[in-house]
């Protein structure tokens, strides 16, 4: 038996032995392979800002690009005397000279109806509104663009109606996004032939993203339309404020209005670096307010937009930490980390969803508390409700704490006896 173990045993030891050498060798290499990768993590950690020089964004006018060959933090307003880009607004706002494409060949058909009526590739549509949005701002009053983000109809939409009323045509431009019904609109309403080609949507889904660029893309490529601020609101939302005073709020601000905070801790647990750092992961309500300049900078992106999709997941929600997260890392000064739009969070039993007004909350004391405050005193989207004390912030417009905070409100219910309720309030409260 002996016999005929040994050869076979001591074969089997011989292997045995030289497995042993593989597996030590191999040891050997994973060791090696680990300490560079943390060496190489240690060089990359240490960089001060991980943004990579191939990120890509609006252009700068000539004499900014003159400026941006010897400085780090250009300003990105436009010294060019012809342009009627950001001008006086944004004085503290600046950006990286790398984050800026060089000036290149702008061979792309501006037409906008092209974009309307043909789906294009998003990649093409993106980045022919890069470039517009760098452009001048086309001739005629500066316009509010409203982008809608609809599920359904819009069953507000006769507060909408007045609401646009009170503005000056060439003041406001509107599209609408809508993938769950025909956007079918009488030749009457303000909503008529303004939907864009639509895409199927998801929420927390990369397809929300997707429509907010496509959107701001294609206000941006209207250029017939001199579209300065671009306004996200959804058909659960509805003006607070008259149309003027909107539009001064607005056009006068020096930042854009952009909630952005950095979520708890249990939510930060994606492997952000060497893109940006997991501090950097900013939180926010999707309904934003932006001036032109940061809408070129959300379309033109290129680099967080494929970071955020190809693995942001779970503890990761694309549709409120993309824009918050992009602007708060390229020009963290120009945003303002408020919303201007009235969502009643205060009320934890509520979950992941805000108050949805219906009947019973609708009444004159309701729209005079929201207009009156000048606090985020109702909560904020938040991961959880336990760190309500973050919310109690005075709203600051243009530097000036205690600014009043709202123009518009979410969530309304569609129900007819809710817009009934709404129809009837009175221009004295709702100042439309
Ligand atoms: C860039 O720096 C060089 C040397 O420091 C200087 O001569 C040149 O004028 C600077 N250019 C600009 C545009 O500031
Ligand atoms: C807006 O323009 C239309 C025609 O395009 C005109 O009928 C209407 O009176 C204008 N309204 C205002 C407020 O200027
Ligand atoms: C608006 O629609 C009505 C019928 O729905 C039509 O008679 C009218 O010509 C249209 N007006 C315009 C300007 O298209
Ligand atoms: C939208 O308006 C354009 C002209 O401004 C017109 O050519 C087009 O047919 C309209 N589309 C619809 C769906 O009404
Ligand atoms: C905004 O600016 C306009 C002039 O462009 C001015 O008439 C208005 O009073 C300003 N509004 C505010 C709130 O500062
Ligand atoms: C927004 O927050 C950033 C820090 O994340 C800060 O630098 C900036 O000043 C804030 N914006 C305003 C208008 O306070
Ligand atoms: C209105 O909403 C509240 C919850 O906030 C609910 O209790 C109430 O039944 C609703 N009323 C109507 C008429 O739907
Ligand atoms: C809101 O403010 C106005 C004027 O500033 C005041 O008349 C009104 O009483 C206030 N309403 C509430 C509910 O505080
Ligand atoms: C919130 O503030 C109150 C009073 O200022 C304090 O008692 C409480 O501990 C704070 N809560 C948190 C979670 O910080």
């Amino acid at each position: 038996m002996t016999n005929v173990l040994s050869p076979s045993n001591s074969g089997r030891l011989g292997f045995l032995k030289s497995q042993q050498d593989v597996w030590l060798t191999r040891g050997g290499i994973v060791v090696l392979i680990l300490g560079s990768f943390m060496f190489f993590k240690f060089l990359i950690d240490s960089q001060p800002s991980p943004i990579p020089a191939e990120f890509t964004i609006g252009r700068l006018s000539p004499q900014a690009s003159a400026d941006c060959q010897n400085c780090t933090h250009p300003r990105v307003v436009s010294t060019d005397p012809t342009s009627r880009l950001p001008e006086s607004t944004f004085p503290n706002s600046y950006l990286p000279c790398k984050d800026y494409v060089k000036p290149g060949s702008s061979t792309h058909d501006l037409d906008v109806d092209k974009y309307f009526k043909v789906s294009v590739e998003d990649s093409e549509l993106l980045h022919a509104a890069q470039d517009a949005a760098t452009n001048p701002l086309p001739d005629g009053k500066p316009k509010i663009a409203f982008l809608f983000i609809l599920r359904k109809e819009i069953p507000l939409e006769p507060l909408w109606e007045r609401f646009f009323a009170g503005a000056d045509n060439d003041s406001y431009s509107i599209y609408t996004h809508a993938s769950w019904w025909v956007n079918q609109f009488p030749n009457s309403s303000v909503f008529h032939n303004r939907s864009i080609s639509t895409k199927e949507v998801k929420r927390f889904d990369i397809t929300l993203v997707d429509v907010v660029r496509r959107l701001l893309a294609f206000a941006l490529l209207d250029t017939g339309r001199a579209n300065m601020w671009f306004m996200l609101v959804s058909e659960a939302c509805m003006p607070v404020r008259s149309f003027p005073y909107v539009y001064d709020y607005f056009m006068n601000s020096t930042t854009s209005f952009v909630e952005s905070y950095s979520p708890l801790k249990r939510f930060k647990r994606w492997h952000t670096e060497p893109l940006f750092k997991l501090e950097q992961l900013h939180k926010g309500e999707l309904w934003v307010s932006m001036h032109r300049r940061h809408a070129g900078m959300v379309v033109g992106d290129v680099t967080f937009y494929r970071k955020f999709k190809a693995d942001c997941r779970d503890d990761c929600v694309l549709d409120e930490e993309y824009v918050q997260t992009l602007l708060h890392i390229l020009d963290p000064k120009g945003i303002a980390n408020r919303s201007v739009t009235y969502a009643d969070w205060s009320n934890p039993k509520h979950g992941d969803s805000p108050l949805k007004h219906n009947v019973s909350h609708i009444n004159l004391e309701l729209f005079r508390k929201i207009q009156n405050r000048t606090e985020n005193r109702d909560g904020q989207y938040m991961d959880s409700s336990d760190d309500l004390n973050h919310t109690m912030q005075t709203c600051i417009y243009n530097g000036r704490p205690s600014s009043p905070c709202f123009l518009f409100a979410r969530k309304f219910s569609g129900e007819p006896a809710d817009v009934e309720a709404l129809v009837k309030l009175p221009k004295s409260i709702l100042g439309y």
